[in-house]
């Protein structure tokens, strides 16, 4: 027979998507009626319009019915202005719990003793393919089952969104901002902020604190890595995000043209000044693949990839060719214009420069 309690206790399984939470936990079901196998309830949701709400009705609909349901009837409304705060302070004193060892306002993200591994995606000029690198490595890191956080800091040049094809906003609980989660990857990016009628949070030119404001009061949730895609050169954001994450690891993208490769060698040369630790440097556009016979042609030089792992003594993870991800219809929910699929040439590849990565940084965990 289902009961209140059993149907409580089935929900408690059902989680906020956002969040990552229990929905019952997070008190969003309310008024649970039972009229023999026909089950009422509510839930409030964090925000009215939110994204995810036919996901969450999917996931309690069906949950309902394995208990033996017939009919389940799910009517939506949204927190009070309390609730929400009550639920945003909740959020934030777990953030707060997490730090513990009272480390001031350090966001537990950079407290020492983080687990999380941060990754910066750098080149030395734009156009090399550092943002397409930057996504495809989090997902293909979120793919082999990490927990992955992806964060734009490219702050004038963002491009993430566009790239993976979101078109969503970040859910904002009064200070507290929820990440897009897109392909498994937690996302965000100044991009989010600076459209029309949303809201910008943060104005005018304030590069550093921007990216503070992407680890203090974002909820990341546990992350076992956080990947950067830093805007191209050695200016003040670059510049920032080595003094702010003195932890941080890093990734150059060059092509294997020997100028990109030059101007590339003077961003590690920042890195390595800094005490980033190189994990590898990877070629894009390294080559095209003959459709008719299979040949290898380089097209924009040769080279340079090797001579920058060579100069900053560290490793070329990859050289990939020029490849376009499939086009996709904007309707398809796997748009992403910049995201090659998992069963493509170049989905094996970002897959094997995840877990060698995975490999290098957990070796030395
Ligand atoms: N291997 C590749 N093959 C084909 N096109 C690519 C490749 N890598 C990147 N691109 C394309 O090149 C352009 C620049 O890439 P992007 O990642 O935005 O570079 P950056 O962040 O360095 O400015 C984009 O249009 C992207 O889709
Ligand atoms: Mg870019």
């Amino acid at each position: 027979m289902i009961t209140r309690e059993s149907v409580l206790e089935a929900l408690r399984h059902v989680r906020d998507p956002e969040l990552n939470r229990s929905v019952v936990e997070l008190g969003m079901v309310r008024d649970v009626v039972i009229d023999g196998d026909s089950v009422r309830l509510s839930v409030v949701l964090t925000v009215a319009g939110c994204p995810l709400k036919a996901r969450i009705e999917e996931d309690v609909v069906n949950t309902i019915k394995q208990l033996g349901a017939k009919e389940v009837h799910v009517t939506f409304g949204a927190m009070t202005d309390e609730e929400r705060a009550a639920l945003a302070a909740r959020l934030k004193g777990e953030q707060a719990k997490a730090l513990e060892s009272a480390q001031g306002s350090v966001p537990p993200l950079l407290a020492p003793g983080s687990p999380t591994v941060f990754i910066a995606v750098a080149s030395g000029k734009g156009g090399v393919g550092k943002s397409t690198v930057a996504v495809n490595l989090a997902v293909a890191l979120a793919r082999a089952g990490h927990r992955v956080g992806l964060i734009d800091a490219d702050i004038y040049g963002f491009s993430v969104p566009d790239l993976l094809g979101i078109d969503q906003r970040p859910t904002v609980i009064d200070d507290v901002i929820l990440p897009v989660t897109r392909f498994g990857v937690k996302v965000m990016s100044m991009g989010f902020f600076v459209e029309e009628n949303t809201p910008v949070i943060w104005r005018g030119p304030m590069l550093g604190k921007m990216l503070r404001h992407f680890f203090s009061d974002v909820h990341w949730g546990d992350l076992d890595y956080l990947i950067l895609d830093l805007p191209p050169g050695t200016g003040d954001v670059a510049l920032d995000v080595h003094q702010l994450l003195p932890q941080s690891k890093e990734i150059l993208v060059t092509t294997p043209h020997a100028t990109a490769a030059f101007v590339a060698a003077r961003a590690g040369a920042m890195a390595l000044r800094t005490h980033h630790e190189i994990l590898g440097v990877v070629e894009n556009m390294a080559y095209v693949t003959c459709s008719a016979c299979g040949h290898k042609g380089p097209i924009f030089g040769q080279g340079g990839g090797e001579k920058l792992a060579r100069e900053l003594g560290t490793e070329l993870l990859a050289q990939l060719p020029l490849a376009q991800p499939p086009a996709r219809d904007i309707d398809d929910p796997d748009f992403a214009p910049g995201l090659y699929p998992a069963d493509s040439e170049m989905g094996r590849l970002y897959a094997r420069i995840a877990a060698r990565i995975d490999e290098k940084c957990r070796a030395r965990a």
